[in-house]
């Protein structure tokens, strides 16, 4: 099969790779129909992490069932389904509680719980970006979609990005009538700003300072803030009469620049604590590494983040972190996109064939006007 190998910083290609086969009983192999390019891909294109050289990429994939093992008994061969990005075992402590981003037992990576497709640190799993995809636990981590193709450019979003989103939101608390603030408007920041909305917030605002970006923001009724225009946490209290807001997003990651392009790791984390109102919450569900090569400072090499926490202390702010479990939320929104009452796919601007992958890489990665989020068509 076609395959998207990580080839080193700013290099991906497409190579032959043999197909994948069930291995255990519990496996699934999936033949792609989509599979979309992530920001969190682009930390590794970077070269901002300590991913291996050689590894398929892709954690956003949605398919139709091509074998499966044995052991499997809910899903069949012909099943279109969404592949949550998370791989879980559906058994452990943490699966069973509903964190299947902490599985205890799918990542024989030392000190990490958690696995991944294709993905740094997330265990020895290949990744999507290809013709097709070996599902472990396939009973346990695959999603069923209606037959066909419709909604297709929705559901892929079912994988990743847009219970991501809805997780950042969860993670801040959120209640019904809360205003909230979302820092970054890639499809993770956009998918926030979505899920915000319709779980009924007052006033919902995007942070970002890509123009493309900030028109899809108000596509789905957030007001877009510009942080080039000026700094986001003055715009944001002006427009909350000084208050600020109840609950704040964090969907950009360690990577945060600020106006002319310099990266300050800490300076989302600074602005969110400034602007969200004391006891109010933070979901951060933009992506911190324990290590980052490529960092600026020596601490911030070893993951070391120093930022405004006794700030934090004194307002009372609370904050939850980490991967999604996509898992726990997947379902009710594929329901919501059945329903016709969430449109994630608003935020594709392209579909390409495999082979124009390195092309999707650059433009997405160089944040270019109208490149807000690729699907690759295998
Ligand atoms: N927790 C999870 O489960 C999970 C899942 C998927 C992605 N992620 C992470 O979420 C983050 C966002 O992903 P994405 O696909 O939307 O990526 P993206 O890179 O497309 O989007 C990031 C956006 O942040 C903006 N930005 C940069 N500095 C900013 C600042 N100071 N203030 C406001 N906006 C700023 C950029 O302009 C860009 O539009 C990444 O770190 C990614 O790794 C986490
Ligand atoms: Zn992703
Ligand atoms: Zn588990």
């Amino acid at each position: 099969m076609k395959a998207v190998v990580y080839r080193g910083p700013h290099t991906v290609a497409v190579e032959e790779r043999p197909d994948p086969t069930v291995q255990s009983p519990t496996d699934a192999v999936v033949r792609l129909t989509t599979t979309n390019i992530c920001g969190s891909d682009l930390h590794m294109y970077e070269g901002r992490t300590s991913v291996e050289e050689g590894k398929v990429l892709g954690h956003e994939n949605t398919g139709v069932v091509e074998a499966v093992g044995d052991g499997v008994d809910r899903i069949r061969v012909g099943d279109r389904v969404s592949v949550p990005f998370n791989i879980a075992c559906g058994t452990c402590r943490n699966c069973q509680t509903g964190w299947t981003s902490f599985c205890l037992r799918a990542n024989p990576t030392e000190g990490m719980d958690g696995a991944a497709y294709g993905y740094a640190n997330m265990g020895p799993y290949d990744g999507g970006q290809a013709e097709f995809l070996r599902v472990p636990w396939a009973d346990v981590n695959l999603l069923t979609l209606p037959p066909g193709t419709e909604h297709e450019n929705d559901f892929t979003m079912l994988s990743d990005v847009f219970p991501t989103g809805w997780h950042g939101v969860e993670l801040s608390g959120f209640q019904v009538g809360d205003r909230v603030a979302v820092f970054g408007g890639g499809p993770v920041g956009l998918m926030a700003a979505h899920s915000a909305v319709i779980r009924g917030a007052s006033e919902v605002f995007l942070v970002d300072k890509e123009p493309d970006r900030l028109r899809l923001a108000e596509g789905f009724g957030a007001t877009a803030v510009d942080f080039s225009a000026g700094d986001p946490v003055q715009q944001l209290l002006e427009a909350t009469g000084g208050r600020g807001v109840d609950r704040g997003v964090e969907a950009v990651g360690y990577q945060a620049h600020d106006g002319t392009g310099e990266e300050h790791p800490e300076l989302v984390l600074d602005n969110l604590t400034q602007v969200v109102r004391a006891t109010g919450g933070i979901g951060v569900v933009g992506v911190y590494m324990p290590s980052d090569p490529g960092a600026s400072s020596d601490l911030a090499k070893e993951g070391r983040i120093p930022w405004q926490y006794g700030t934090f202390f004194t307002k009372g702010q609370s904050m939850g972190t980490g991967q999604a479990p996509v898992k726990r939320y997947n379902r009710q929104l594929r329901d919501l996109i059945i329903a016709g009452k969430a449109n994630p796919g608003a935020i594709v601007s392209h579909e390409l064939p495999l082979d124009q992958e390195v092309e999707g890489y650059q433009h997405f990665d160089a944040r270019d006007e109208g490149w807000t989020k690729v699907l690759l068509k295998p």
